[in-house]
């Protein structure tokens, strides 16, 4: 009798821990290895953002990689195993290459475990974002260049194509493209359909040409140009401000339209200081190693505006860890959600910047130690500058994917309040 008892008090007993343990409120395994934890229940304490899933579309070879190869026509996609190198004698070409090395970075396959901001996914229903391959500032430049020229015909056509792709696709559909990626640095890209793509991710150089209703902060992302001197990758002087002579450096052209009027007006205020180069060129491939050699050589670097708010200028400085000098009301920079540039450039407005003496002034008295703390900046943020194939972590396409994916909530909200609004949106009215 007595051992019946027992016997059902442990059958009760084990009925209920097995019970437990299917339902999950007993983990045994926290019981029995108190150090391995179950991975499903806690992330691990540092996991990185999960990489953005990119679905890129399958364009012909003509849309892209074609501008560069210039080998027969192929409709089908280039592949990881024929991605072409960026030519190396293309000099000033490269300032807007940023298309080639995002779709390059969406070929690279990758290893396990690299950190990367996007993956490529073969499922448009997985994608987060939609790229669209299409080399429209290539395009730009190898076909339309001179704008009048019969060869502009090409990229027109290759704009009209990509839209009648696009427009068929049910997840242009859905957005009206707002989740789709369309890189267009140079600020001709795309210039014939440029209003067919309003809603679309942009990834631009500067809002300098655009009206806010095609191109703006909300939904776009800042690129950097790809600098075309070479990176400065043995940089340490003992003293690295001695080792600068010249106090500031310009070289480029100085006749330029719209805010560019003030590289005219900075000629006049800059000339007659021995320790500052300020040089009229235009830019060749003998102009660019004269520029890296300057930049290389000097403290601070100006970059006044051009044709646009923003230019190459910029970036080959960053590279060269020549403190950049910005005068341009209107630009706007790459990543800055994540660099503060202050810690290294300086920025004058046009009025401060055209008063006589006023900049260099300025930069005679900026003291040393403060400079060569920026110096140490630029060292430490040139690689978020570097475009390359294949990527590597923290790079400026890596960056780029970041920046998209900072956006992403913005475009959710978007396309959510269009499929419910009723009216044209009411807050461009404001
Ligand atoms: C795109 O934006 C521009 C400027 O805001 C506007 O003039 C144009 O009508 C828009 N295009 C479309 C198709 O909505
Ligand atoms: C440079 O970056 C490293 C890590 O990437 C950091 O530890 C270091 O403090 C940085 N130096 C400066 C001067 O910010």
């Amino acid at each position: 009798m007595y051992e019946k008892v027992v016997l059902t008090f442990i059958f009760v007993f084990l009925l209920i821990i097995s019970y437990s343990i299917f339902m999950g409120t007993l983990d045994i395994r926290s019981y029995f290895f108190p150090h391995l934890k179950s991975p499903t229940l806690e992330p691990a304490p540092c996991s990185p953002d999960p990489p953005l899933r990119v679905y890129m579309y399958d364009l012909p070879r003509r849309f892209n990689v074609e501008m560069i190869t210039h080998r027969t026509a192929s409709e089908s996609p280039v592949t990881v195993k024929d991605w072409p190198p960026w030519p190396d004698n293309w000099g000033l070409k490269k300032q807007h290459s940023v298309e080639y090395w995002m779709m390059g970075s969406l070929l690279h396959e990758g290893e396990d475990g690299e950190s990367r901001e996007a993956v490529r996914v073969f499922d448009p229903e997985f994608a987060d974002a939609f790229f669209v391959p299409f080399f429209s500032s290539l395009s730009f430049n190898s076909h339309g260049h001179t704008m009048t020229d019969p060869a502009t015909e090409i990229d027109r056509q290759l704009q009209v194509d990509v839209m009648e792709f696009l427009t068929k696709s049910k997840y242009w559909q859905r957005s009206r493209g707002r989740d789709h990626i369309f890189p267009m640095t140079h600020p001709n890209a795309f210039r014939f359909l440029r209003n067919q793509v309003n809603d679309t991710i942009q990834v631009v150089v500067d809002f300098g040409r655009y009206p806010k209703g095609m191109s703006n902060l909300n939904k776009d992302v800042v690129s950097p140009y790809v600098h075309v001197v070479d990176s400065f990758t043995d940089d340490e002087p003992e003293d690295p401000y001695e080792a600068r002579s010249t106090l500031l450096f310009f070289r480029g052209r100085t006749f330029r339209k719209d805010e560019g009027i003030v590289r005219a007006k900075l000629t006049k205020i800059l000339s007659g200081y021995s320790d500052v180069h300020y040089e009229r060129s235009v830019a060749t491939g003998e102009n660019i190693k004269a520029s890296s050699k300057g930049m290389r050589s000097s403290k601070f670097c100006l970059h006044p505006a051009g044709d646009t708010p923003s230019s190459c200028r910029l970036f080959d400085a960053i590279v060269s860890h020549c403190v950049p000098v910005i005068v341009s009301d209107q630009i706007e920079l790459p990543f800055e959600d994540q660099i503060d540039y202050s810690q290294f450039s300086l920025f004058f407005s046009f009025k401060e910047a055209l008063q006589p003496g006023y900049m260099i002034d300025h930069l005679r008295k900026f003291p040393k130690q403060k400079w060569t703390e920026m110096w140490r900046q630029l060292k430490n943020n040139s690689h978020h500058y570097e475009f390359q194939y294949p990527p590597k972590r923290g790079d400026a396409v890596n960056m780029l994917w970041r920046q998209i994916k900072h956006k992403l909530p913005e475009v959710t909200l978007s396309i959510h309040r269009s499929r419910r609004l009723k009216i044209p949106d009411w807050w461009h009215r404001r």
